[in-house]
């Protein structure tokens, strides 16, 4: 089927003239080295991909509100992770099946074009419960040649197509390549409220069969969203964001979790388990994130710094001025036993722009501090007098005073700390603990930038101011 060109032109041009507007407007709290839209509201990373020596990042973007509604793909393309291309959005929704958000989905790169999958979201007008009844989840697929046009969109799937048991909650396609067959895990809901991952097999990136559905031995949430599976040393790992757990002590104390668990037995064999769910942050906003393979075969993680239906815990007061959200920056994973390992990517070495001093910190807004231990008993670092990382007991706690706006704190166990990597932006912390072994991220809205400063029972530290991401 053809785009609807007229409806595609007005959304686009309004959409650009907001941006235009938005670049005069009020910078405060606005990020520096994390990826952002001009305005509006941004949610998922999607689609994230290498295509002709160039990385493309899409995310879920709203221009029209600092609230999800029209939710389009933004587009963001770059070749070193440092400088980005801001593109005009890539997918908007000007169909009758996504007219309603073209929601989260992914990249495939193959026979020298650009495959995106996602869900179109429809939600009919009426009496009805949304999840049972009035939505439509359809599997979309756009293809382009150049990775900047996105000309034709095809119907591949609907909720008829999808298991008679499950909701009408079916989303979020994240499409692989394997052994000469093409692979599609999509996050489902179904009518017993348990979460699920479905997973569809295809010879031709059109026609899909449902080969196998994973889940839990005891019900595990009521919906699971964003699912991501690679392989990582031989294993298979199954990344997702699973709604509707309770928190357990330090565990799941967000309103919605991200993690992943470790598959057994083959993710297309009907014997495959899903081992234990971990989550993949400890801090306050991190969701739905997405990896890929980078060029020389490393697996790239990203997330959202957020999280959906945040109203009634926390806040984000950058919503006054006109927009919401930005997206963590990437993680490099790797596994040590069966633990995901996050590492900032190395290219963010290049952000470093001079060394400071713990005193030399005034008003500098993106910093990297690099603080090592020896296990010690207590520990303490505090960023921009606010926020505070505190050691003791065998418990790694971040917490915030106003800063925070709501957000208050969050723990892990650790039997021992050796070392610390923090980078903080003007409103975001992402703490890399003993090498990426535990990480939080968290917004965080300072009035005022003192620095990072730790206190006590360090070995070596090390601070760099950062420079932004250019844009070109
Ligand atoms: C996760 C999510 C996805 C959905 C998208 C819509 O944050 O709810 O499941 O596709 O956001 O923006």
């Amino acid at each position: 089927m053809k785009y609807n060109n007229i409806k595609r032109t007005n959304l686009l041009q309004t959409a650009a003239l907001l941006e235009r507007a938005a670049e005069s407007g009020n910078t405060k709290w606005r990020q520096l080295f994390h990826i952002m839209p001009k305005t509006g509201w941004l949610n998922d990373p999607n689609g994230l991909c290498r295509f002709n020596g160039e990385y493309h990042i899409f995310f879920q973007y709203s221009p029209f509100d600092t609230k999800p509604g029209t939710n389009f793909w933004g587009h963001y393309k770059t070749k070193d992770f440092i400088s980005y291309e801001y593109l005009p959005p890539a997918l908007c929704c000007d169909q009758n099946f996504d007219c309603h958000g073209v929601y989260s989905g992914s990249t495939l790169i193959d026979e020298g074009k650009m495959y995106l999958y996602y869900t179109g979201n429809v939600k009919q007008l009426g009496d009805f419960d949304y999840i049972t009844k009035g939505r439509e989840h359809n599997l979309i697929l756009a293809v382009s040649e150049d990775g900047l046009s996105f000309n034709d969109k095809a119907l591949l799937m609907k909720n008829s197509d999808y298991p008679s048991d499950c909701t009408c909650h079916v989303r979020d396609p994240k499409v692989f390549k394997r052994k000469g067959k093409y692979y599609m895990v999509l996050g489902s809901r179904t009518t017993a409220d348990t979460g699920e991952v479905l997973v569809y097999v295809s010879d031709n990136k059109t026609d899909w069969k449902l080969v196998n559905r994973l889940r839990t031995a005891e019900k595990f949430g009521y919906m699971w969203e964003c699912p991501d599976l690679f392989f990582l040393d031989g294993k298979e790992i199954l990344a997702f964001s699973p709604q509707g757990i309770e928190p357990e002590g330090f565990k799941y104390n967000n309103v919605y979790q991200s993690g992943y668990a470790l598959l057994q037995g083959g993710f297309t064999s009907p014997n495959c388990s899903v081992g234990e769910f971990e989550e993949l942050d400890r801090g306050f906003d991190f969701y739905a994130p997405q990896s890929f393979e980078a060029e020389d075969g490393r697996r790239i993680m990203m997330g959202w710094l957020g999280l959906p239906d945040l109203e009634s815990y926390y806040e984000n007061p950058s919503n006054k001025f006109g927009w919401a959200h930005c997206l963590t920056i990437l993680r490099e994973l790797s596994l040590r036993g069966n633990k995901l390992i996050q590492k900032p990517l190395k290219e963010y070495e290049k952000l470093r722009e001079k060394e400071l001093s713990v005193e030399n910190q005034e008003s500098v807004w993106a910093l990297e501090a690099l603080i090592s231990y020896n296990s010690p008993v207590k520990a303490e670092i505090s960023i921009h007098g606010d926020c505070k990382i505190i050691y003791e007991n065998s418990v790694l706690t971040l917490s915030f005073g106003k800063s925070g706006y709501g957000r208050k704190s969050r723990s892990v166990r650790l039997q021992s700390l050796e070392e610390i990597r923090i980078f903080c932006d003007s409103s975001s912390v992402e703490i890399f603990v003993n090498g990426g072994e535990e990480v939080f991220t968290s917004r965080f809205y300072p009035e005022n930038y003192s620095g990072i400063k730790p206190r006590e029972n360090y070995e070596a530290l090390k601070i760099w101011q950062l420079k932004g991401f250019e844009y070109i």
